[in-house]
């Protein structure tokens, strides 16, 4: 499989949200967030296409790449700007570029189901694609509902890729989709995000667990392979949860869900970003990515980086 990581890049609203501050509106404590999610604050602000042009921007200079040698643009969304048209093409028109740009919504797992995407253009004649995950999930959370107001938060992650006919950094993928869950976590047009969160962590904790599982199976490898693990940033006790069942310890697990809270479809690639910012990413190293959302979805794969 030839898809090759080159570049990397985030982005994030300036504005600061504690929950202290969410506190003197909300009936919640800094405590009881902090100890049922981890969470310690978030990023409020922005746009899915303006946090999304700045990551993917990012990460074109990252990778030392050219904006005309971009030959597609994927975003991961659950929150596109405007229904139509596709906050892709704003991302596009912002880069200065016009390859075919496209949105993909698989929730909190929309990163990995984008990156597959991507892998099937790139093994069918694509060059170097442009992968954004951007969120502006703040747009649709009822702040007067502690239950996902102390939650989401807005972010981009980008990364640039490149086809390489000599290999690639993916060495297996599993995912999946359970439509009879949707109910579990919706939210309709004009209206909020409303989840039943044990439901969602229960069911939350065995996907991750059985989708790495296969994924390691697959590639050949055990967990005492993995270097890094760089999962979904929903709550610390879903990742503590899944790392404890797959064997693995938390050293090896980022976090930056502390700092970003979640974000969805851009959380993967801000805890990769973040990773490899604090040297934790080494070459030729074994990294497991894993997430899930609503849908549900859930998504795995274990990656080599060259
Ligand atoms: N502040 C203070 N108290 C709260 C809050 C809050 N924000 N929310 C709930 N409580 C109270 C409850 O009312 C309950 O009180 P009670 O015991 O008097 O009834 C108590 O705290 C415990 O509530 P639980 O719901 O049992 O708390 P839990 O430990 O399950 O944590 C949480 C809730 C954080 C939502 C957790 O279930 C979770 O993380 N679920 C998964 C969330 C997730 O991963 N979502 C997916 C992605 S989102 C997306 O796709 C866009």
């Amino acid at each position: 499989m030839g898809v090759r990581f080159r570049g990397w890049g985030m982005a994030v609203p300036d504005r600061v949200v504690t929950n202290d501050e969410l506190s003197q509106t909300l009936d919640t404590s800094d405590e009881w967030i902090r100890e049922r999610t981890g969470i310690r604050e978030r990023r409020i602000g922005g746009s899915s296409g303006s946090l999304g042009a700045l990551a993917g921007q990012r990460a074109m200079a990252d990778a030392g790449v050219s904006a005309d040698s971009i030959d597609f643009v994927l975003l991961a969304t659950t929150t596109p700007d405007r229904i139509a048209p596709a906050t892709s093409t704003a991302i596009a028109a912002e880069l200065g570029l016009t390859c075919p740009a496209m949105d993909v919504n698989a929730a909190c797992s929309g990163f990995m189901f984008a990156l597959r995407t991507a892998q099937g253009l790139l093994e069918t004649g694509n060059k170097r694609i442009l992968l954004v995950g951007a969120e502006n999930l703040s747009r649709w959370v009822d702040w007067n509902d502690r239950n996902m107001a102390v939650l989401l938060a807005d972010g981009a992650g980008a990364v640039v890729l490149d086809y390489d006919e000599n290999g690639g950094d993916i060495l297996s993928f599993v995912l999946g989709t359970d439509g009879t869950a949707a109910e579990l976590l919706t939210c309709e047009h004009g209206g909020y995000f409303q989840m039943d969160g044990k439901e969602v962590f229960r069911r939350a904790v065995r996907v991750v667990v059985d989708s790495a599982q296969e994924a390691m199976e697959r590639a050949g490898i055990t967990s005492e392979d993995i270097s890094l693990v760089v999962p979904h940033q929903a709550n610390i006790r879903i990742i503590q949860a899944a790392a404890q069942r797959l064997g693995i310890d938390m050293e090896r697990c980022v976090v930056v869900l502390d700092r970003y809270g979640n974000t969805s479809s851009s959380s993967i690639p801000l805890a990769f970003f973040d990773a490899r910012e604090n040297g934790r990413v080494h070459s030729g190293e074994y990294a497991l990515l894993t997430g899930f959302g609503a849908g549900m979805t859930w998504a795995s794969a274990v990656v080599r980086w060259s």
